[in-house]
């Protein structure tokens, strides 16, 4: 298990939309990477889908080789028994547990005792899903950001009965995939992100059924709000550039305000029930034309590159390397 990044085999279980862009993160990582295709729809996008990374990884200059080179380390298959070389199993099927338990049954009746497994789960709490295997400690949550090779975002969420020092093998594994990961050592539903993010959709939807605002205004605030500084700073170093003291006063009399209603609310509960899925099909929140929504879903790729061409001038020790840099200086100058 502690081999050398490159010379580990990992499964991807689920070839949707994120099975794919992980397994494409994998092989550029330099891991042979065995697909799995749990339904027939898979087998016949998931190829297509990973060449399309891969190539647009390549004209973006993420990569230095054309596709054919990652996809020699590709196999995609059917077959659960293709697993068995593997030293860890991402799951990512469905967000629906009894699905998600079958699939774990069938990669543990192949996989190694000390390969490692993980989901992708969004918010199904680790410690539930490791205790629909039979060895929990070996069980994380390894949650991605879509899309996968773009993204420097990695949740490793230990479950109750996880072992950590395995979580400390991923965590440091990870930075091999081009992550800034982040270990959670204790499981909580919806990890970090999903935590201080739906707080906020619940929010936002708050907002709007309130008439205080429109879905377009709601969106155009964030957009040139926490979409300016979130990528640099996160939200803590955001407070604390901009002043401590007044969050503090402002929450005095804000947090009794803000909407914590349990329930689904039924803007988003009537789009789901009329069967919007969004930019997929052209209903969510906002409306479109199916060319629109298409093009909304080009514009994210787009986007995504450009971001993660800006977001890698600035990585998170961004001041100590540039503290460093000043010392280096200032020392040549002293020998001068
Ligand atoms: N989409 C995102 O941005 C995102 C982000 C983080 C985590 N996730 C999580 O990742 C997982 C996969 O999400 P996705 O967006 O790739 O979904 P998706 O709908 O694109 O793909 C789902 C995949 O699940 C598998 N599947 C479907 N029915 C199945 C069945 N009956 N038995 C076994 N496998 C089946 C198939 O491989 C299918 O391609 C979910 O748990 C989701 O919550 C998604």
């Amino acid at each position: 298990m502690t081999k050398k990044i490159t010379t580990i085999n990992i499964g991807v279980v689920g070839l949707g939309l994120m099975g794919c862009s992980i397994t494409t993160c994998l092989l550029i990582a330099g891991h042979k990477v065995i697909a799995v295709a749990p339904i027939p729809a898979d087998l016949l996008l998931a190829k297509k889908r990973i060449t399309a990374h891969l190539k647009r990884s390549f004209k973006e200059k993420l990569v230095k080789k054309l596709p054919e080179y990652y996809l020699k380390n590709l196999s995609i298959t059917e077959d659960y028994n293709e697993l068995k070389t593997c030293g860890l199993v991402i799951e990512c099927t469905i967000e629906n547990i009894d699905i998600k338990k079958s699939v774990y049954k069938k990669i543990e009746d192949i996989i190694a005792p000390n390969a490692l497994m993980t989901s992708n789960t969004s918010a199904i709490p680790i410690s539930l899903l490791q205790e629909q295997t039979t060895r929990p400690e070996r069980f994380f949550g390894l949650h991605w950001a879509e899309p996968s090779h773009t993204t420097r975002f990695l949740e490793i969420i230990c479950g109750n009965k996880s072992d950590i020092k395995k979580g400390e093998y991923l965590y440091k594994l990870s930075h091999n995939w081009g992550k800034e990961p982040t270990l959670v050592r204790k499981d909580i539903r919806g990890f970090i992100t999903n935590r201080v993010m739906y707080a906020a959709y619940r929010e936002a939807i708050s907002l709007v059924e309130n008439g205080y605002a429109t879905v377009e205004d709601v969106d155009r605030a964030c957009r040139n709000n926490a979409g300016y500084w979130m990528t640099l700073v996160g939200v803590f170093r955001w407070m604390d550039i901009t002043g401590v003291p007044a969050y503090h006063t402002v929450m005095k009399d804000l947090f009794p305000t803000l909407n914590n209603d349990i329930a689904v609310p039924k803007l988003i509960d009537d789009i789901v029930k009329q069967g919007g899925k969004g930019v997929a099909n052209a209903k969510g929140f906002h409306k479109y034309t199916q060319e629109e929504a298409r093009l909304w879903e080009e514009t994210f790729t787009n986007f995504s590159y450009e971001i993660r061409a800006l977001a890698l001038k600035y990585p998170e020790d961004i001041v100590k390397k540039k503290l460093a840099a000043r010392k280096k200086a200032q020392k040549k100058k002293q020998t001068k």
